[in-house]
């Protein structure tokens, strides 16, 4: 006997066909076979099962067989549908393959056709899942292109972006700001079935407190003053697409009511209409706050929250994942050396150095604006700290130097001391924009002695001053 990958589906309203028809393919083929009583019945067994091709009676009662196939087009492409009928009836048989079926029999069944036929659907089936599967991977590539990470910690918010992004689930991003949100939001869109409709992003507090209710929800004309006709909302605007509600964590108790409506109900209400208008949306919502905090305050409702926390992704601050910095850098570097049309640089090891110790309290953005600045003022190939205005510290003093062990202790201590003293001073002086007097109230010395310094370590003051 013959071993098959395939598994087979057969839906007749008659069970002793099915028993037949079952026994019959069992005796030539080693494969696994499902059979159904109804459309229904068919119907659950795909939501569990692969199914390769399907057997699948015209005339049953409740949901007849063409409409079964029709549930099949819509919502399994790759598998083949095989429709029996028991007439012979030449215009019914037509009318399926219209209807997208592969291929029609007639009962009683005549062998050599029935395994002709079969065959020919799971060459058909293999072909056509193995043309979806590179689709897809294709489509996966080209939605990562401008997504990059190597960490841990960002392989698993990809592998739950790709799960996550061909159903409609609502997505909750989290992080800090510059790690991305909008990136991934925008990665989740692409790789949906939704890609090829609308992707409407609402930052909400860029927008009034007052206007964002009519902007997300729409207005009927007369709705209040200025409403002289009526307007889409932009739930309206993302019918059959996705909407990225970012930074939501703000937003007013009576806003968060409506959205938990459309959550629920998917359903809308413009302002000053009586009537709820039906949308097709996909919501993904951002936030960098702790909305478990909000809530325990009562500034965030709880059960908007679960709504919007279906599937939540935590993207990781840049200062947990650096080995994450040298693709990124990367990234960046060819991404604008090409937009700005400059020459490709690098970054010097002793910037590369300090990115590692550096804390990124402005996660990728800082990194990118660095590496743009580095493009456009470094003096030759080669992107050095001074170039970029980079100090390697944060603002809460986070500092490492290197130590040159080669050197006698007299100049290994000057080096570190010069060292000490560019950052110190320079930071202070970014702080007072060159103001030597103020800097040096705010670190408690007298102006002559910062002087003395500046002079002696060959700060250049006039680099401060704007
Ligand atoms: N993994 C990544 N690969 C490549 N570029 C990235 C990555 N993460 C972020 N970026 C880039 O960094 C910048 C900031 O990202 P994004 O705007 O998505 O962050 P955000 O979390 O939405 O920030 P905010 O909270 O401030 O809105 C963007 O230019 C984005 O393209
Ligand atoms: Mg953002």
């Amino acid at each position: 006997m013959e071993h098959n990958d395939s598994t087979i589906l057969i839906v007749d309203d008659e069970p002793d066909f099915l028993r037949l028809l079952k026994r019959l393919i069992q005796s030539e083929l080693e494969c696994e076979i499902f059979t159904a009583l109804s459309g229904y019945e068919a119907i659950e067994i795909l939501k569990d099962h692969h199914i390769d091709v399907a057997f699948v009676d015209i005339k049953m009662p409740g949901m007849d067989g063409f409409e079964f196939l029709d549930y099949v087009r819509e919502n399994y492409p790759w598998l083949t549908v095989i429709m029996i009928t028991a007439y012979g009836c030449i215009e019914v048989a037509v009318k399926a393959i219209k209807k997208g079926a592969y291929d029609f029999i007639t009962k009683p069944v005549e062998q050599d056709v029935f395994f002709l036929s079969l065959k020919k659907a799971m060459e058909r089936t293999k072909l056509l899942s193995e043309n979806l599967r590179l689709r897809r991977s294709v489509q996966v590539q080209e939605a990562f292109k401008n997504v990059v990470g190597r960490s841990v910690a960002m392989q698993k918010v990809f592998e739950i972006v790709k799960m996550v992004a061909p159903t409609d689930m609502t997505v909750l991003l989290r992080g800090e700001s510059g790690t991305g949100k909008d990136l991934i939001a925008r990665t989740i869109h692409e790789l949906s079935t939704r890609k090829d409709g609308p992707y409407v992003a609402v930052n909400c507090p860029t927008v009034p407190e007052q206007i964002l209710e009519s902007e997300l929800f729409g207005y009927k004309k007369g709705a209040f003053t200025h409403a002289t006709s009526n307007k889409k909302g932009l739930f309206q605007e993302a019918n059959g697409g996705t909407i990225f509600l970012d930074e939501i964590g703000d937003i007013q108790p009576s806003l968060q009511t409506k959205l938990l409506r459309v959550l629920q109900e998917k359903e809308i209400k413009p302002l000053g209409d009586t009537k709820t208008v039906k949308v097709d949306v996909r919501v993904i919502a951002s936030t960098n706050q702790n909305l478990e905090e909000k809530m325990r305050q009562g500034s965030f409702r709880e059960d908007l929250f679960y709504r919007l926390n279906v599937v939540p992704i935590e993207i990781p601050p840049l200062r947990q994942r650096k080995e994450d910095i040298p693709l990124l850098v990367e990234h960046f570097l060819e991404k604008y050396s090409r937009e700005l049309n400059k020459t490709r640089k690098r970054v010097s090891p002793e910037l590369m150095e300090m990115f590692f110790h550096y804390d990124w309290k402005g996660n990728v953005r800082e990194l990118e604006n660095v590496i743009v600045r580095g493009i456009l003022f470094a003096i030759d190939e080669e992107i050095q700290p001074q170039h970029v205005g980079f100090h390697g510290k944060s603002e809460n003093g986070v500092w490492c130097t290197k130590v040159d062990f080669s050197l006698p202790y007299r100049d290994a201590k000057e080096e570190v001391l010069k060292e000490f003293h560019h950052r110190f001073i320079g930071n202070l002086l970014e702080r007072t924009s060159g103001n030597i007097s103020q800097a040096a109230r705010l670190c408690g010395i007298e102006r002559q002695a910062l002087q003395h310094l500046i002079k002696r370590y060959k700060i250049d003051v006039n680099a401060y001053r704007n």
